[in-house]
């Protein structure tokens, strides 16, 4: 896949952005009024969706469609369309579907562009706080209102300095709740509850890691590039790329990812 010029990315991004404003429309006139729920859930675990969900998607793809009709499209209430070109946007409506319908602002409309090997951008967008993060190689930002603030992921080398946030301790399964639990009690402050908006805040420098389990594709690609143009790292357990979703952490330091790499590696080593 040949690189994009500056100017074709940019071009991508502004569409992106108008794709954000499309599914804002949808989303926040339902966010703290009464709304249908739908549950979702295959396996008996409660997986909520709503008419807003489906609305923003919706909005999203027909514009995608009528300007890149080649383009494929991941999302994750409508499925997988494929593209004829290489490009395909993995988009979340709203992901957080369970805060959103308790009022929490903490859930955001998550669009990313991949070229067929990773995200090469991504949006984080939550329309009640009007705060917009955007990361591509051409930089991380916040976009808040009529304000701009580039976003730059803090210095924190040490565990027992470090704030881990993490959107619900109960998504951890078998080894991987001991792997956790080994790594959220050596750290200073742990916050839960942060659906996407852990990933905006790593990248803002206002803390330090984000670890979770069991992410879809459309859950993290669109977080990778903010957190890493911010100077922060985010892959799976193992260390290698996570856009296929699974386990994730992401750090602001590449010091402290390192740190907890070792330390989930250790608890999940078998002991002898
Ligand atoms: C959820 C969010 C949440 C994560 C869940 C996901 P959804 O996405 O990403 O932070 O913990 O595993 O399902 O379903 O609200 O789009
Ligand atoms: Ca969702």
């Amino acid at each position: 896949m040949p690189a994009l010029s500056d100017a074709e990315l940019r071009a991508l991004l502004d569409f992106a952005h108008t794709l954000a404003d499309a599914a804002r429309q949808q989303t926040l006139p339902y966010f703290r009024r009464p709304i249908a729920v739908e549950d979702k859930g295959a396996s008996g675990l409660y997986d909520p969706v709503t008419q807003a969900d489906r609305a923003a998607e919706e909005a999203i793809r027909s514009r995608i469609k009528s300007v890149y009709p080649d383009h494929g499209i991941l999302g994750e209430e409508h499925g997988y369309e494929l593209g004829a070109s290489p490009f395909t946007w993995v988009i979340d409506p709203i992901d957080g579907t369970r805060s959103f319908i308790a009022g929490v602002p903490l859930w955001g409309t998550l669009i990313a562009l991949n070229d067929g090997e990773r995200p090469i951008f991504g949006i984080m967008d939550q329309p009640y706080l009007r705060e917009r993060f955007v990361g591509s190689r051409l930089g991380a930002e916040l976009v808040a209102g009529s304000e701009r603030r580039t976003l730059q992921a803090r210095p924190c080398a040490d565990l027992s300095s470090a704030v881990l946030l993490c959107t619900d301790p109960g998504m951890f399964e078998g080894a991987e709740q001991e792997a956790f639990a080994a790594l959220s009690t050596r750290v200073r402050l742990r916050r839960f509850g942060t659906d996407c908006h852990a990933y905006g805040l790593l990248a803002h420098g206002l803390v330090d890691l984000v670890v979770e389990s069991g992410l879809k594709p459309y859950d993290i690609q669109a977080l990778v590039p903010i957190v890493e143009a911010a100077g922060g790292v985010v892959t799976d357990w193992a260390g290698g790329p996570c856009y296929d979703g699974g386990q994730v952490v992401a750090a602001g330091d590449p010091r402290m990812h390192a740190a907890a790499l070792a330390v989930l590696a250790d608890a999940a080593r078998p002991a002898t």
